[in-house]
């Protein structure tokens, strides 16, 4: 059976973005299709300024809205990266097969870097090699897939090269994974900036939907999204970048192709009419279990405590396998050990 992992890295609310391009799909698809962990990546949360508190808040959050989105813990496994000891230790292993020319050319650092620069602030180390230990969240699974929106891509890329080139080095240890994303809304925009991602560690808040918006507030924002002057509705990318993320916004919540439903509209104001409507459709019944399951705090916990007993017993073996192919002693048992003087 095919193996499925990913993640979501509770920096912020979750957003329309992390739930068209990556979490509907593990709820619809992956887990009924495959032996599908799901994970709220909190280690990864820690590699820009953070608030302790907050990142605590957010990830109790995210697993709840995991939960919410339709994740069924009797499918597939959702835990808490930081549960499982296995992540990190894979992740210092890989960082010996990693350069460092690598991890300075992958786009999010790059981005995420000059905006600490501006801002006056200091890179963390971490966040350079932050793909090493993303790395390592799949390759200690042996996923053979990881869905994944647009803007992951190049990470799965590097997991793949980090895969091969251990896998050659040191023999066959790791499964090479693939990256795999959703037809439509792979990379969904900011309404108020729809050249730049919908990200949920932004701070611009208008062109953001979360999750967790009131319906109101959601027609708001989509019917002050930023479109262009001209009067067609017509799905060009490049030339009508607001447009087309509303069109494909619209698909993905309500069925269709951008280009399809570009021809049914006259004018931009009932376009996001319907796009507006069509989200907040969407997001009723997340957000309708998302207030059930907070009242039941203790049933997320459980869920959580399960999904990592699970996990460790999944990664274990293969990390133990990897730390004995690249060289590392292993440990003998304690109880191997009394064995051992008394041999002596
Ligand atoms: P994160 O938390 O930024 O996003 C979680 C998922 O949501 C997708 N996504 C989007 N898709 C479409 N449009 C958008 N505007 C949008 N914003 C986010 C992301 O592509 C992602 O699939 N590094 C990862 C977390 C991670 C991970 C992993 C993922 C850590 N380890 C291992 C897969 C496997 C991240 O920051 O995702």
């Amino acid at each position: 059976m095919t193996r499925v992992f990913s993640g979501v890295k509770p920096t912020g609310h979750l957003t329309l973005g992390n739930y068209l391009g990556a979490m509907r799909r593990w709820a619809s698809v992956d887990q009924y299709e495959a032996d599908a962990l799901f994970c709220v990546v909190d280690l990864h949360a820690l590699t820009v300024d953070h608030d302790p508190a907050r990142v605590r808040r957010l990830s109790r959050q995210a697993a709840t809205l995991l939960l919410a989105s339709g994740l069924d813990p009797e499918l597939c496994t959702l835990f808490v990266q930081s549960h499982v000891d296995e992540h990190a230790r894979l992740s210092y292993v890989l960082e010996c097969v990693a350069t460092d020319g690598e991890m300075r050319r992958m786009i999010q650092y790059k981005e995420k870097a000059a905006r600490e620069q501006r801002r006056g602030g200091s890179v963390r180390l971490s966040l350079l090699t932050y793909p090493v230990l993303m790395a390592a969240d799949i390759l200690a699974y042996g996923a053979d897939e990881v869905p994944v929106g647009d803007d992951q891509v190049q990470h799965v890329e590097l997991t793949r090269d980090l895969a091969v080139r251990f896998n050659q080095r040191y023999g066959h240890t790791f499964v090479v994974p693939r990256a795999t994303r959703p037809g439509v809304a792979s990379r969904v925009m900011n309404l108020q900036d729809p050249t730049s991602k919908m990200g949920k560690s932004d701070d611009v808040g208008p062109g953001i939907v979360y999750l967790l918006d009131e319906p109101d507030v959601v027609r708001k924002k989509v019917m002050r999204a930023v479109t262009d002057s001209g009067r067609e509705v017509v799905y060009d990318r490049e030339a009508r970048p607001g447009l087309a993320n509303l069109l494909e916004i619209l698909a993905a919540c309500a069925g269709g192709s951008p280009e399809e439903l570009s021809g049914a509209y006259a004018s931009y104001g009932a376009l996001k009419k319907d796009t507006a409507e069509a989200v907040v459709e969407v997001l009723r019944p997340v957000q309708e279990r998302h207030k059930e399951l907070c009242a039941d705090p203790g049933f997320v916990e459980g869920v959580l405590r399960d999904g990592a007993e699970r996990a460790r017993g999944m990664a274990r073996p293969t990390v133990d396998a990897a730390y004995r192919a690249i060289g590392l002693l292993p440990a003998v048992p304690a109880a191997d050990a009394g064995g051992a003087v008394l041999r002596v």
